[in-house]
Parts: structure tokens; sequence; C-alpha cells
């Protein structure tokens, strides 16, 4: 694979905008002779209009390329100035499934955080500020043309910070794996993502240097990318992006709070699937019964969140329950909306959505 790359525009996520390994890379580039600007004006579950600020920025500079630096909303905010660059027009127009007319500039993914895998996958997700809905974008011409995973720089990542994008990469292997759309492509890395966050997520959170765990995480986070994008994710996600919208929640913690839960409603319409990771993580054994071994991995969910020290959904979003049920009814349809409840193993109703909020508070 090669590209050529004359003048590229480095999204990169405010937290590492002055870092050293920035300037390290422009200067290399420039050694190159690669011109570079750096464009670090969005936000946290980044919005349509710090999309078209960074396509207006790529064409001031005349960028050919595009280099993105950062967690999930530096890279999903990167993919889509590059296609909003090459088509013009409002961002909604790109939402759901393959409605990009023309690919955008070549784009190389360095994540620094363990958990979106954004790098490896077709989606993007970005808020529609004036329909105030979190639209998913997925279409083949969002994926980066090269990846660049490098563990060490995940080390500076906060504790909760560690916590919640890994749960949520541990969330897009599961439903990967029990999604209606997994194959068996995507069975084997959704499986082995999960086995590495079972075998150290933890061990990231608690002791921030430790390599091995660091790089387990990326690896992980890098294969529940690859497995969701070919298969696809589900309920979790399908309700963590309204609840991220309405109540400000980063992604990985919506998730976080939301995947006990939903696994506990899911289960029945997958008992072998469900089981399968069970038994894989060695939470059973070979003769645990697949009902058994289902409940076993909710339950191992419920003991993570709580060794992870991820709120409760109610410690989220203010505490006022009266308050949350009057969000209920709107998130359960956009949620719906969004096509993911769709490849859960049990398809919910509107009703039943609102009642798993409820039961997550
Ligand atoms: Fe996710």
């Amino acid at each position: 694979m090669s590209f050529k790359a004359g003048r590229a525009l480095i999204v990169v996520d405010p937290f590492f905008e002055s870092a050293d390994f920035v300037g390290e890379i422009r200067s290399t580039l420039s050694t190159k002779g690669i011109a570079s600007e750096v464009f670090s004006d969005f936000q946290p579950d980044p919005t349509d209009l710090n999309v078209l600020a960074g396509a207006a920025r790529f064409t001031t500079f005349g960028a050919d390329s595009i280099l993105a630096i950062g967690g999930g909303s530096a890279l999903d905010v990167a993919k889509m100035i590059g296609v909003s660059a090459a088509n013009p027009g409002p961002i909604s127009q790109f939402q759901g499934y393959h409605r990009v007319a023309d690919a955008g500039p070549p784009l190389i993914a360095v994540p620094t955080t363990a958990g979106t895998g954004s790098e490896a996958t077709k989606v993007a997700v970005v808020t529609d500020t004036t329909r105030n809905v979190k639209m998913m974008i997925l279409d083949a011409k969002l994926m980066p043309t090269a990846a660049v995973v490098d563990y060490e720089l995940t080390f500076s990542m906060p504790k909760p910070l560690t916590a919640h994008v890994g749960v949520d990469a541990l969330t897009h292997g599961i439903e990967a794996y029990v999604s209606r759309k997994a194959n068996s492509l995507t069975d084997p890395v959704a499986l082995s993502s999960i086995t590495k966050i079972h075998a150290n997520l933890y061990n990231a959170w608690s002791d921030a240097g430790n390599e091995k765990a660091r790089e387990a995480m990326s690896l992980a986070a890098l294969q529940g990318g690859l497995a969701f994008t070919n298969s696809s994710v589900c309920l979790v996600h399908g309700m963590s992006r309204p609840l991220g919208l309405v109540f400000r929640l980063p992604h990985g913690l919506s998730n976080s709070v939301l995947l006990p839960t939903v696994t506990r409603f899911s289960w029945p319409g997958a008992k072998v699937r469900y089981a399968e990771i069970a038994r894989a993580i060695q939470l059973v054994s070979e003769k645990t019964s697949d009902e058994a071994a289902c409940e076993a991995l909710a339950g191992w969910l419920d003991q993570l969140n709580s060794d992870l020290r991820v709120p409760r959904l109610r410690e989220c979003c203010g505490g006022d329950m009266d308050r949350f049920r009057l969000t209920l009814a709107k998130m359960a349809a956009d949620a719906l909306e969004s096509g993911s409840p769709q490849n859960n193993p049990v398809v919910p109703e509107a009703t039943q959505i609102m009642e798993l909020f409820e039961l997550a508070w």
C-alpha cells in the first residue's frame, strides 16, 4: 500500500495538541517534504459543526491527506473531515449506511486510547446539532488507509478513561460475537479481543505503566473494532448513543453503564453464543449449562464494573429519576432509529428499551 502526501492536516486530540511526540511527527514529516497543520478545535463526542470547521481548515490549508491522533472522537471527526472535504453539503446527508459518494483523502489513524477501535472501522459517530441526534455513519470509505497502533501512547490515560474505553472495547467484542450479523471471520477475532480484555483490563487500570497489559488492551481494542465493523454492534450501542447525548456522557461510559443490564436482557436470544464467551474466558467449565454460563457472564460484567469503579447510571444522570423518565421515550425512539438494536439477539420494543434504562439506573 502506498499513497502520496504533500500537505497533511493533523487532526489531534486537544489533550495532545502540544505533546512532544506531535512536534516530533511534524518535524519528521517536514524532513520528508510534507507540510502540516494542526487542527484541534473539536469537542469530545464531536459535532457536525466541528467537522465543517475541520473541512474548512483542510481546504484552506490545501491539504491532501489527514493524520488523526487521539481517541475515538479525534479519529471519527478526522474521518468525517475527509468525507466532508470530498463531498460538500450538510453532514446529515451521510447518516446511515453507505451514503458517502466520494472517498475522502488518505487518512492515517493513530489511536491514543485502547477502546473505540475506530482506527480499524468503517464507522464514525457525529452529533447533528440541528436535530440533537448522534448520527452513526457507516461506509467502507470511512476505513482509514492505515493505522499505527502504539500502546505507549495509552500510558497517559487516567484511570476512569482506561476503565470506560476498555469496557467499550469489551462491548465491541461481545456485540460483534452475539450480533445477528456475526460470521465465521469475525467470531475468532471477537473472542480473541474478549479474552485479552478479561485478562488485562483490570491490570491496565490498576497499574497505568503495565506495558504487557497496555499492549494487550491496544491490540484487543483494534480487534474489537475489526470484529464489529465486519459484524455489527447491537443494543448496548443503540441505547448508549442517545443516553450519551442527553446526559453528556462520553461514549465509553455510556456503554459501560448499560452492558451488564443489556446482557441479561439479551442472552435468552443467543444462549449458546453468550455461553461460548463465558467458556472462552474460563468463567465456567465445559460442563456448565448454557443458562448458568450466560448468567455467570452477566455477573462477571457487574463485578468488572464494580472493580473498575464504573458508576451506576443514576450517578451519571444527576440522580433524579423523575427527570430521567421524561427522557426515556425519545431515547428509546432514537435507539431504534439507529438500527443497532435490530442486530441484537433479542430485538426490543421501545417500551422494553425504556424498561432497560430503568433497570440500569
Ligand atoms: Fe463503542
